[in-house]
């Protein structure tokens, strides 16, 4: 039906600030092609989890700790998108890399949002902070965010929008990460979403 919305799911670790955008997004129509109906931390302790419920989303923990192996901890995952009916899964915060076995289930229908401008600072052992102490290691005079489709190589999927953001003199990894997330994560990840949320819609009427 040419009304129905996407379902999506969010996947989180940690503060759950660009869930948090995406909830302001929605509720204010920049998401209009898809809902978010569940969401996921891989952290028990996750602030995510609070603001989930505070907008009464299901929110379903899965710690990778409580799992025998990376496949019980994907398998776990699978079944909770399969029970929620889930067409688009957005990584926001997730702190945990996704086997390829899991990827390929999902081709074009997972995106992740990346606190870098790809390909500088990103791929194994980039993630949150780590990110943003490279940058400014290096001295780069520009960094920003990026939102790309998932796939089996960590953060090499197919870039979807990218935002760049200015270093300033006296940054820290905390002001640049700040920064960052303001004036690209929190404004690029809620359109990247509605762009792909619409592009499947598109294709499930063809
Ligand atoms: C964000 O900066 C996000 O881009 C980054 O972690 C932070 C999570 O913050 N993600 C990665 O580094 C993934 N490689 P949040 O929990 O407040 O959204």
């Amino acid at each position: 039906m040419a009304s129905e919305k996407i379902n999506i799911a969010v996947f989180v670790s940690g503060g759950g600030t660009n869930l948090q955008a995406l909830i302001d997004k929605q509720k204010s129509g920049v998401i209009k092609s898809g809902e978010i109906k569940l969401v996921i931390s891989s952290n028990p302790e996750a602030y995510a989890i609070k603001r989930a419920n505070k907008e009464k989303i299901p929110c379903e923990v899965i710690s990778k700790k409580d799992c025998l192996s990376q496949s019980d901890f994907e398998d776990k995952i699978l079944a909770l998108l399969k029970k929620y009916n889930i067409e688009l899964i957005v990584l926001a915060g997730f702190m945990c890399i996704l086997s390829e076995r899991f990827t390929s289930k999902y081709p074009k229908r997972i995106v992740n949002v990346h606190p870098s401008l790809i390909p500088s600072f990103c791929g194994k052992g980039f993630y949150g902070l780590k990110v943003h102490e490279a940058a400014l290691a290096y001295g780069v005079k520009v960094t920003g965010a990026t939102v790309h489709f998932v796939n089996e190589i960590p953060d090499g999927g197919e870039i979807i929008m990218q935002k760049a953001v200015e270093v300033c003199e006296g940054d820290t990894p905390e002001t640049l990460q700040k920064r960052v997330m303001v004036n690209a994560e929190w404004i690029i990840l809620p359109q990247s979403v509605e762009k792909v949320s619409k592009q499947i819609k598109e294709l499930q009427n063809k």
